[in-house]
């Protein structure tokens, strides 16, 4: 297989933009879809493609966040928080969900499974020169939300996945010491 320094690059640099700070361009549909295709190429136990992924355009989007505070059941200094941050100008949001419906792989396997879905698109977002977040925020966890979007209340909300261009880059947060993370197995 032909390597490829810049994909080593690109995931030594990868940075998130947080999303309130996503503005337009995002991704034509042409991007958008091979952001789908390398979303699907994961990992997944069994095949059995334990993942769902819905396209928020900005006008959806908008839609969304405008119904989110009527279906917020914390305290409302969290509410005030996470509206602080709405991501008003991300043009896209791509919402990833499990859907564990299978007995071939453990539940748990499956959502892994979702989460490499996850990744793979702020990979590939990145690679097309567009910034992204993975937020979960209190509206992944909620079950109005889960109705509104047709995830079913047993399934999980993965992600909800800003994707747009940056107003400003990010600053580069503090990385692990890879000692202080990776050890050698040694056993007797
Ligand atoms: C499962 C998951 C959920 C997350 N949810 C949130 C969130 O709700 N709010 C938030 O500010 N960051 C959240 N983050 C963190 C950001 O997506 C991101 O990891 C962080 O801003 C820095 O990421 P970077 O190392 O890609 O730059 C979440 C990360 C993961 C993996």
């Amino acid at each position: 297989m032909r390597t490829s320094p810049e994909t080593i690059d690109l995931l030594l640099k990868r940075r998130s933009l947080v999303a309130m700070n996503l503005v337009p361009p995002g991704p034509d549909s042409e991007e958008l879809e091979t952001i789908l295709r390398c979303a699907i190429r994961v990992p997944d136990h069994k095949g059995i493609f334990p993942w769902r992924i819905q396209i928020a355009d900005k006008e959806t989007k908008d839609k969304l966040h405008a119904r989110l505070p009527d279906l917020h059941q914390g305290d409302p200094a969290s509410l005030e928080k996470t509206n602080a941050k709405e991501p008003k100008e991300a043009p896209l949001l791509l919402i990833v969900s499990s859907q564990t419906t299978s007995t071939k792989a453990p539940r748990s396997e499956q959502i892994l499974s979702g989460a490499t879905v996850c990744q793979n698109i702020l990979i590939a977002s990145a690679a097309l020169g567009y910034r992204s977040q993975w937020l979960t925020e209190w509206f992944a966890y909620n079950d109005g939300v889960k109705d509104l979007l047709g995830v079913p209340r047993s399934e999980e909300i993965i992600g909800f996945i800003y994707i747009g261009s940056e107003n400003q880059p990010p600053k580069e947060r503090p990385r692990p010491q890879l000692e202080e993370i990776v050890s050698k197995l040694q056993l007797d």
